[in-house]
């Protein structure tokens, strides 16, 4: 592995990879990285893939260490998972405004105004959330998990809008839900951006995450024929990189945070793939650094924990989560 010209300007030593793995090989931990890490990290990490993906490779690893290259409520979720091994974040800072829109506060008094209804959380939430969630869900299987759900139950989505609007457009179903969260990177690329990029680009094909402001402007563009409705997908970022194996077209457009674009190069390196808004960068992603992850190999550190009580509550539904669905395309 040679390091990015972005790791040499850094003043990193060139063999910093190496150190990684080596370091990683000592505490007998496994690397994995969300979609929207930086480059460096995503290839020098032992399993990249989206959030299911991950939590699935966390829970069945037989490594006693995680070091999760992702945000706070990806590596706690892999500390509910497998509270006996030992879970690292290279940053514990590295939030999620998405899983900020809700606390669990607001969610208990919600459901005192729906006795009875079923609480679908998104996996971004705390682990005060999902102590009080029947069932959690990612962007690959809301529609499975939404679905499980008997027809007369009400349900309770939350927090994002757009998720919450995409899984109750594909269901048709009146007695959902949805809380009016939102992701302040996804809800930046909105519809007029994504028409504009579209009419510019004739021929693309649109890859759309469903967190996106802009995903009802796609099928909108689908249900009018502006993009022929098969070049329209509404992906999660795993199932982006299996569309991307398929695909025929030479360009995509792509509706998601820029750190994707990586892993959509590596997979069709003879796609032509471009970021609807190329100032889509999640902050909270790009705090994990090289310099960062290796602190925390050497240091042991940022250790995630969770208290006990709230992981005991909270694991029936992520066990749910990952159990519902088919894997999101880790590698
Ligand atoms: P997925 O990788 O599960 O599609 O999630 C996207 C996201 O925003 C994670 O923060
Ligand atoms: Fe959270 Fe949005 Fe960043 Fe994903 S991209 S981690 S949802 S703030």
């Amino acid at each position: 592995m040679t390091a990015s010209p972005t790791i040499a300007r850094s003043g990193l030593e060139p063999g910093w990879a190496d150190e990684v793995r080596a370091l990683a090989r000592r505490r007998d931990a496994v690397l994995l990285a969300h979609n929207y890490q930086l480059p460096e990290i995503q290839d020098v990490a032992d399993h990249t893939g989206d959030s299911l993906a991950l939590s699935r490779i966390a829970a069945e690893s037989q490594a006693s260490t995680i070091v999760f290259c992702g945000v706070h409520f990806m590596a706690e979720t892999a500390k509910i998972l497998s509270p006996g091994k030992t879970v690292l974040i290279p940053d514990a800072a590295a939030g999620c405004s998405l899983a900020d829109s809700i606390t669990v506060d607001q969610l208990r008094a919600w459901k005192a105004e729906h006795p009875g209804a079923v609480v679908v959380s998104y996996v971004n939430t705390t682990a005060a959330v999902k102590a009080e969630t029947d069932i959690c869900c990612t962007s690959s299987n809301a529609v499975e998990v939404v679905a499980s759900i008997p027809a007369g139950k009400e349900v309770l989505f939350l927090p994002d809008q757009f998720l919450g609007a995409h899984v109750r457009r594909v269901l048709q179903r009146e007695n959902m839900h949805v809380w009016a969260g939102e992701c302040h990177v996804h809800a930046g690329i909105n519809g007029a951006t994504l028409t504009a990029q579209a009419e510019a680009n004739p021929d693309a094909e649109l890859f759309v995450h469903p967190e996106c402001g802009c995903a009802t402007s796609a099928l909108y563009l689908a249900g009018t024929g502006a993009v022929p409705a098969d070049r329209v997908k509404i992906l999660s970022t795993g199932g982006m990189l299996d569309a991307a194996r398929e695909s025929r077209a030479s360009s995509v457009l792509v509706a998601t945070e820029v750190g994707m674009l990586h892993q959509l190069r590596r997979a069709a390196p003879e796609i032509d793939f471009r970021a609807v808004n190329d100032r889509a960068s999640c902050r909270y992603m790009k705090m994990i650094t090289p310099e960062k992850l290796l602190r925390a190999l050497r240091e042991g550190r940022d250790e995630v924990h969770v208290d006990p009580e709230l992981a005991a509550r909270g694991r029936a539904a992520v066990r749910r989560m990952i159990e519902i669905g088919q894997p999101g395309g880790a590698e």
